[in-house]
């Protein structure tokens, strides 16, 4: 062995080669240069390497990803508004903290194929035990209070502890997701607060916190670098695979109806003359509120086809928080009409049937038929509107069509990777299966053997 190999090697000090005369001149030049601009405080120097910041960006992607996915998967099973309201917020926040993520991923050079692809297996067992909460409560405690808030930590953590002048696209980005974190958790917090006051038990929520944190721990917290601790025992998911709700819940404020989709019948007795604009309006602003139909809808389509096409899961989440304002919209706009929301009865006939449905046909469903039987209807509505000089309608109505054709052009592409059905195929096997659920329901009448009801009858029956 040579003594160069067999010896660690010693860095050679690095020698700077200034020379005195073009220093000085240097020296000179800046005397003269007359403008004292700001100056900036960043030094060099961080904590991480390229490849440590991937590693811990790459977590902190799934983990949003994954958060994303389960508040998806509980948007059937919330009964009380805000919260399913928020929660449709919210799945929007988790997924657009993923895409900045995800970015930068990708600028550090891992490819978006790896980057969709990856999974962790640690991280699976603390969502899968998110998802097992007995209750709405509980799943805020998980989600928010739990993960959450320990990525909040990790966040600024993370914004303190790397190069501030190497990796500032890291650190804007990290910012960028905290305008996001800090107002989800702290009505997170106070919604918790809310269910307390309003009579769940604090002590199992306590509990549930404290078990849902000592998992954290296990798995070395939400970078995979804290010290680790023993697994809580037992695990409420051990040996139970998480099955999403089927069935769309209320809270007792709601008086709901399932048996058609029509809301003159549903009422018992018309307000308004048929076709009249006065109930071409309020069935408008109703079918808006009662819109919370369709965050449940999309929230379960992200849960439903995750993992298969980020993209797609990323669409689905901004349409669920267009439909949350959409519910938001409608409810004021209500109150602005003169109705307390609460007095106008909730539909539940579409939800009611797309619960248990496969995504391909519900999506079917409420995108080529709910929000392109809108579209249909939408011009006219706004060109009356204008000629009644009704501002309230004016106003939501613009912004709503803006909406749904957006959702109807994001949802070709999402359809492709929900089904390999033809167009009719599709199409066809949607009325199907929603003749079934409307026959079921009591909302139509089956006379004959063969019978499937047309797209017309669905945009009707069901109503988006
Ligand atoms: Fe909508
Ligand atoms: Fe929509």
């Amino acid at each position: 062995m040579t003594p160069e190999s067999n010896s660690p090697s010693v860095p050679t000090p690095l020698v700077s080669a200034s020379r005195p005369d073009e220093r000085a001149a240097a020296a000179d030049r800046s005397r003269a240069y007359p403008f004292r601009f700001p100056r900036d405080p960043r030094h060099l120097g961080g904590k991480f390497s390229v490849a440590e910041n991937a590693r811990r960006l790459t977590r902190f992607f799934y983990l949003e990803r994954r958060l994303m996915q389960a508040l998806g998967a509980w948007t059937l099973s919330i009964p009380e508004f805000e919260v399913k309201l928020e929660t449709g917020r919210h799945i929007f926040y988790h997924a657009d903290a993923a895409r900045f993520i995800r970015e930068r991923l990708h600028e550090q050079e891992l490819r978006l194929a790896d980057i969709d692809a990856h999974r962790d297996a640690e991280i699976d067992v603390l969502i899968e035990e998110i998802l097992h909460a007995s209750n709405a409560a509980e799943l805020l405690v998980g989600i928010h209070q739990v993960a959450g808030r320990a990525l909040e930590t990790a966040y600024r953590h993370h914004i303190d502890d790397t190069d501030p002048v190497t990796d500032t696209p890291t650190v804007r980005l990290f910012k960028r997701i905290l305008t996001d974190y800090e107002p989800m958790l702290e009505w997170a917090n106070r919604a918790i607060d809310a269910y307390i006051q309003g009579g769940v038990d604090e002590a199992s929520l306590t509990g549930w916190r404290w078990h849902l944190q000592r998992l954290l721990t296990h798995i070395g917290g939400v970078t995979g670098s804290d010290p680790r601790g023993e697994a809580p025992k037992p695990l409420r998911s051990a040996g139970h695979e998480f099955k999403r709700g089927t069935i769309p819940l209320r809270d007792n404020r709601f008086d709901t109806f399932k048996n058609t989709g029509d809301y003159d019948t549903a009422d018992g007795q018309a307000r308004f003359e048929k076709d009249s604009y006065e109930n071409i309006r309020l069935r408008f602003l109703r079918t808006q509120r009662d819109e919370v139909d369709a965050i449940e809808a999309f929230g379960t389509f992200i849960w439903d086809i995750r993992f298969k096409d980020f993209q797609s899961e990323y669409d689905l989440a901004r349409i669920t928080w267009d439909e949350a304002r959409h519910t938001e919209i409608g409810h004021r706009a209500l109150q602005a009409a003169g109705y307390d929301p609460f007095e106008l009865r909730n539909r539940l006939t579409g939800s009611t049937c797309r619960g248990p449905m496969d995504p391909a046909f519900a999506m079917a469903e409420i995108n080529l038929f709910g929000e392109v039987g809108v579209l249909k209807t939408i011009n006219g509505l706004i060109q009356t509107a204008a000629e009644k000089e009704d501002a309230l309608m004016l106003h939501i109505a613009d912004y709503i069509r803006a909406d749904e054709r957006t959702h109807v052009r994001k949802g070709t592409k999402i359809l492709k990777c929900m089904t390999s059905l033809s167009a009719q195929d599709l199409e066809l096997r949607t009325r199907q299966l929603f003749t079934e659920c409307l026959v079921s329901l009591g909302a139509i009448k089956s006379d004959m053997d063969v019978f499937t009801v047309s797209r017309e009858d669905i945009e009707h029956l069901v109503g988006e």
